[in-house]
């Protein structure tokens, strides 16, 4: 871990998942985990670790997931985990999504909630870039009283991994009061995953969501893997991983641009083989042989729930 590393993927680094997601919009349905394997953590939502992180495959792996969100404040389908993105100075996406949180979600109490993208990193990339004064205003005025009511709350992200210096400055001004730490991992070893995971899971010493992971070889540069084969077998070994390391509660699959054209699930209208190789794997692990049934039920009693808009699909998050 260099400086010079660190300077270098400060320019290249930069998280992208957020960066596309699109859907139609669905009839707004809860959920309830229909069987007795599932994970019974409050952690783990709906009983499955198993997530994906933005694109189009959610209607085709639906059925296979615990959760998902989009980075929207207020994503409107099933299992949707909202988030607040950024503190509304990125762009015009980040302003809305800020507005929307303030009128629509703030004074909701969902299950789960995911503090801002990657804040440590310049903003413009996919990273939301906030100030330390930014973020602490708003965790701690806006953010805060939701996990007060209940609410489970993810950290901010980092943007440089177990190079991140900015979430115990961060934890100092708010009492470490998120519940879970949220954390990305760009990796393309096993070796690299663990040394992600042992850092955030030893400095904060909280349950661990994984919101994006992807096959990235990160030294030196963020080049996303275009080999197939490398690829397949780091979702499978990934998803042993994540379902054997009892840290780990919640993991999803990034979708996005900056990935190359091979990891992304979805492609030319269709799961990709990357998309196939995660749907299997994840139809795989212990809890997989139960089912996620959308019901009438109201499992959060969440204000969030009932509320499904979309803005411009193709706006860059
Ligand atoms: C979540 O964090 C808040 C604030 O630190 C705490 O009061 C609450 O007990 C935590 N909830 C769980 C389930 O750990
Ligand atoms: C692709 O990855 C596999 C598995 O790591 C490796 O054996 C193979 O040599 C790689 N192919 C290329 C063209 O690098
Ligand atoms: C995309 O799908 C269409 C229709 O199924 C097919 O004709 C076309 O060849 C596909 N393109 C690629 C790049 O796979």
């Amino acid at each position: 871990m260099a400086w010079s590393r660190l300077i270098f993927s400060l320019l290249v680094s930069v998280s992208i998942v957020c960066a596309v997601s699109k859907g139609a919009s669905s009839n707004v349905k809860s959920v309830q985990v229909v069987a007795e394997a599932a994970i019974a953590s409050p952690f783990t939502p709906n009983g499955i670790k198993a997530g994906i992180s933005a694109g189009n495959a959610y209607y085709v792996v639906k059925d296979h997931i615990g959760w998902w969100y989009d980075c929207k404040t207020n994503p409107g389908k099933p299992i949707a985990v909202p988030m607040l993105w950024g503190a509304g100075k990125a762009d015009s996406g980040d302003a809305k999504r800020l507005a929307d949180f303030k009128s629509k979600v703030a004074n909701s109490t969902p299950p789960y909630f995911l503090g801002f993208e990657e804040p440590d990193c310049k903003s413009g990339s996919g990273s939301a870039g906030m100030t330390m004064d930014d973020a602490v205003d708003l965790w701690n005025n806006w953010v805060a009283p939701m996990g007060k009511r209940g609410t489970l709350l993810g950290s901010p992200s980092m943007c440089k991994q177990a190079d991140e210096d900015w979430l115990t400055p961060f934890g100092q001004r708010t009492n470490f009061n998120w519940n879970f730490t949220n954390i990305h991992i760009n990796k393309n070893s096993m070796a690299g995953v663990k040394k992600d995971i042992d850092y955030y899971y030893k400095k904060y010493q909280k349950p661990i969501w994984v919101s994006e992971f992807a096959c990235v070889n990160d030294y030196w540069q963020f080049t996303p893997s275009s080999n197939q084969t490398e690829i397949n077998i780091f979702i499978n070994q990934i998803v042993d991983l994540f379902e054997a390391d009892s840290r780990i509660y919640a993991y999803a699959y990034s979708n996005g641009y900056g990935l190359g054209n091979v990891w992304p699930m979805w492609k030319n209208g269709t799961l990709s083989e990357s998309g196939r190789t995660y749907l299997n794997a994840i139809s795989n692990t212990p809890e997989a042989h139960h089912h996620v049934e959308p019901t009438s039920n109201v499992e959060s009693g969440g204000v969030y729930r009932s509320l499904s808009f979309y803005w411009s699909p193709t706006i860059r998050l």
